[in-house]
């Protein structure tokens, strides 16, 4: 697999997202190579990390050269609610996605990116003072023994789902150019203005799932991020957790 060429992005970019693009072969994680001095949009990538972070303390572990790597330095008004991003993030993923592999992509509340049931993404907000980081990992041409093994939902790559092996520098600069364009709607309408993007693209809608002792139907992703759940018929709103869902 050829080196992640940052050459091939440029003339691909069709916004302020990915100026700069700091392309590093190696690192502990993208999420700590961007600055709080950089401008909106700013992009870190890389072929390998040595310590890549998952949700809730867990690893991200992709092997060299086979995934899209990278972190997204944002700039959201004062006030915005965090896992609103990571839905914003999701949907932009989704898009490009589908667009790579011509099937529907959905997503799993509150950051995964399922194509055919299977997660080929993941997003990771983290807030960086007024800034966040928002990491973004895409598993392009791992084979199935590369994936992790016994994760739910179970792993793929678009590889693994469709058997043609993809450059990542076309997909990296569809999903910066998707993002900044569902972010820029994001930040003047909220989840509102994206929301049929959204809401079409539900995972786990209809589905049963528990959540920190909640259990009962997932009924939608509201307007502010939660996950509102039906329980014998009163909704509760979930504002993060992990879910687990019958398949
Ligand atoms: C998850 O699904 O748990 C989130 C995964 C986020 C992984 C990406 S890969 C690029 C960026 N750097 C990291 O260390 N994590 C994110």
């Amino acid at each position: 697999m050829d080196a992640f060429a940052t050459d091939a992005v440029e003339p691909l970019l069709e916004g302020r997202f990915g100026r700069p693009l700091r392309f590093v072969p190696r690192t502990e994680s993208t999420q700590d190579l961007l600055r709080p001095d950089d401008p909106e949009g700013a992009v870190a990538a890389t072929d390998e990390q040595t310590a890549g972070r998952g949700r809730q303390g867990r690893r991200w572990i992709a092997p060299r050269g086979r995934a899209i790597l990278c972190s997204v330095l944002l700039r959201p008004p004062p006030g915005r609610r965090l896992p609103e991003l990571s839905l914003v993030a999701g949907v932009a993923v989704a898009d490009a996605i589908e667009e790579a592999l011509g099937l529907s992509a959905q997503i799993k509340w509150p950051n995964d990116v399922l194509v055919n049931r299977k997660k080929v993404a993941g997003i990771l907000a983290e807030a960086r003072g007024d800034a966040v980081v928002l990491g973004i990992g895409v598993n392009v041409n791992q084979a199935r023994e590369e994936l992790p093994a016994d994760t739910r939902p179970p792993a793929a790559s678009l590889l693994t789902i469709d058997g043609v092996e993809r450059d990542r520098e076309p997909i990296l600069a569809r999903i910066l150019a998707r993002l900044e364009h569902h972010y820029d709607l994001w930040r003047e309408g909220g989840l509102d203005a994206i929301y049929v993007d959204l809401g079409s693209r539900d995972f786990l809608r209809g589905r049963r799932v528990s959540v920190d002792g909640v259990s009962g139907t997932a009924a939608r992703i509201d307007r502010e991020g939660r996950l509102v759940i039906d329980v014998d018929g009163a909704e509760r709103a979930i504002e993060s957790g992990e879910v687990t869902y019958d398949a």
